[in-house]
């Protein structure tokens, strides 16, 4: 059990031990940014990071398709940080990551080969599923810190040999859910957490898209199919739950401290017949102890609404959308009104409702208590984006020898919740998901 889980969930929905969870949960090099402005501590920590900067950090990136390329464009805006090599089989991805590393990058057909080389610290994995495991355990062998695009592995005891791998070697291993290192969501949790909202008892999120994820082949031809589209083959994916699913699942994880019991689900191959083997649409519900459900889709025949998180409580609604940039809070008419509507400039008639905008600046008195760390945020002019946060905090714990704010464990969680659900939609029954499952 993970410190997260250590905290009850009516513990953290009532908003018991919060100063102490905030300090927990929020990624220290994202933190120290954010509150440097503000705080003296924190500034002569900024400042400290800022000298370690300039200890160079050789990286290596395997995999440099169409996120390895998000990933390295971040990295290399990091002061101090060079792209030494990069693996991959397909030439043009090859060519496309080259621009971005830079001519002296060193270019390898076989990952082994670079894992190999003595001077590299730290390699980021961005290959098809499938391989995320097999490549990841071969380099913290190797002494490398890890950072492994999400999901983190294609089955459950690939999961777990990864979280041994990192405990037995002592490498770094980071799992790239970008959302938990965005200020967005850490204000979010920080009003969930003073229970603003209540009792959550109820979840809603989806992922809509319209498109069929199917990617052209140069020449038709055959032997490219399942390099390119491997997102639609068995053998190599998990589909709409482990490509966009998998974020979702872990921010309820994350908010509630807690992971589901079970999960029922329905999910088909209903429009693209295209010889894909994952379905098109999914709509799953986890349950969590005390009660509360996750209810989620994800379709790619229409985009309205696009992609959001939605937690329902007793005494209100809270939705995150980065999608829309309008997150957005709600509260229930039998419910007093928030401590700080009366302070906020941004209200918004939604249907018969009236909203309060989520923006962690114009909430800045919400709570003269305490500090949130959503103000803090606010405040700092922090305008990364959340892969730019995540891998920076990576390149700091490869520096300092810290643990990741997104570790294995938390990357098991989410492909037991995964594979869980896609069992439940291919048998057609509930699968329970029993603690023993989530231990390694
Ligand atoms: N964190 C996020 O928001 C986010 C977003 C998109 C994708 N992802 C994840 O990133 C991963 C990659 O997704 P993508 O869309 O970039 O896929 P992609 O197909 O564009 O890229 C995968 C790359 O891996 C290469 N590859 C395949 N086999 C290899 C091997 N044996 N050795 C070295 N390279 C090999 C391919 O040639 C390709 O260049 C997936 O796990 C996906 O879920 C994460």
């Amino acid at each position: 059990m993970n410190d997260e889980q250590n905290v009850s969930r009516r513990d953290l929905l009532r908003g018991g031990g919060m100063a102490a969870a905030l300090s927990l949960t929020l990624p220290p090099s994202v933190a120290r940014a954010m509150l440097a402005a503000q705080d003296p501590k924190a500034a002569a920590e900024e400042a400290a990071k800022a000298a370690r900067n300039a200890t160079p950090v050789r990286l290596a990136w395997i995999g440099s398709g169409v996120q390895g390329q998000n990933d390295m464009k971040q990295l290399v805006k990091l002061p101090g940080v060079e792209i030494v090599a990069i693996a991959d089989i397909y030439e043009p991805h090859i060519e496309a990551a080259r621009k971005i590393a830079g001519p002296n990058c060193e270019v390898f057909r076989d990952y082994r080969k670079l894992l190999e080389r003595k001077d590299i610290q730290a390699v980021g994995i961005a290959t098809p599923l499938y391989l995320h495991a097999p490549i990841a355990i071969d380099a913290m062998n190797a002494r490398k810190a890890v950072y492994c695009e999400k999901m983190m592995a294609y089955t459950v005891d690939q999961a777990k040999d990864m979280v041994r791998t990192a405990e037995r070697t002592g490498a770094l291993l980071q799992v790239g859910h970008q959302r938990r290192y965005s200020p967005d969501y850490h204000h979010a949790l920080d009003l969930v957490k003073k229970g603003y909202f209540g009792e959550l008892t109820h979840v809603r999120a989806q992922w809509n898209r319209n498109g069929s994820w199917r990617r052209a082949v140069p020449g038709n031809d055959p032997k490219l199919e399942r390099l390119l589209n491997w997102r639609l083959y068995r053998s190599y994916s998990r589909g709409l739950m482990a490509e966009l699913g998998s974020h979702q699942i872990d921010v309820t994880n994350w908010f509630t401290g807690l992971h589901p019991t079970a999960v029922v689900g329905i999910g088909g191959i209903d429009h693209y017949k295209d010889g894909r083997e994952v379905f098109d649409n999914v709509q799953v519900v986890f349950e969590y102890p005390g009660g509360l459900k996750l209810c989620y889709q994800s379709i790619q025949t229409n985009a309205y609404d696009d992609f959001s998180e939605q937690f329902m409580g007793t005494k209100g609604t809270l939705i995150v959308s980065e999608a829309s940039g309008r997150s957005m809070m709600f509260r229930e008419s039998s419910a007093e009104d928030f401590e700080f509507a009366k302070f906020s400039q941004n209200k918004q008639k939604v249907g018969r409702r009236t909203g309060i905008l989520l923006d962690a600046g114009a909430t800045t008195r919400q709570d003269k208590r305490e500090r949130t760390a959503g103000t803090a945020l606010a405040n700092s002019g922090v305008s990364k984006n959340n892969w730019a946060l995540a891998l920076e905090d990576w390149v700091d714990c490869v520096r300092t020898g810290r643990k990741p704010f997104c570790d294995g464990r938390i990357g098991l969680a989410d492909t037991v919740c995964v594979i869980a659900a896609n069992e439940a939609m291919e048998r057609g029954s509930r699968v329970r998901l029993t603690d023993e499952m989530f231990k390694v």
